[in-house]
């Protein structure tokens, strides 16, 4: 059971971290969304198809990840915040538990 570390910026440049221990299988999307974790739309319901799901990954976690896939990939072109070094589709990515304690930062907008 990980738990991981979304960090957000309110407005005023606040830091703002919601820890949450999610079920190992799961992924980090579906994790964020059952624990209401603002600012992760997942409109289409992780069929990699939205880009609203963006995340960005901080290292070392970033490296620990399996690549993405090229549909992964390509829909990284398409996010509302631009793309930047550890940026994934959270829906694309399967927890496990030697990710416990990953820190991932929420794009200020996935619109
Ligand atoms: Fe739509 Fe991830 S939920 S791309």
């Amino acid at each position: 059971m990980p738990t991981i570390h979304f960090v957000s910026l309110t407005p005023n440049g606040e830091r703002t971290v919601q820890d949450v221990t999610a079920r190992t299988g799961c992924t980090l999307m579906e994790a964020a969304v059952d624990a209401g974790v603002r600012g992760i739309a997942a409109d289409c319901g992780g069929l990699a198809t939205c880009a609203t799901c963006h995340v960005i990954v901080t290292e070392p976690w970033a490296a620990k990840l399996p690549p993405a896939g090229g549909d992964e990939q390509g829909m990284l072109d398409f996010t509302a915040w631009p793309r930047q070094a550890g940026s994934r589709l959270s829906c694309q990515i399967t927890l496990t538990d030697d990710l416990d304690g990953m820190t991932v930062d929420l794009p200020p907008k996935q619109y």
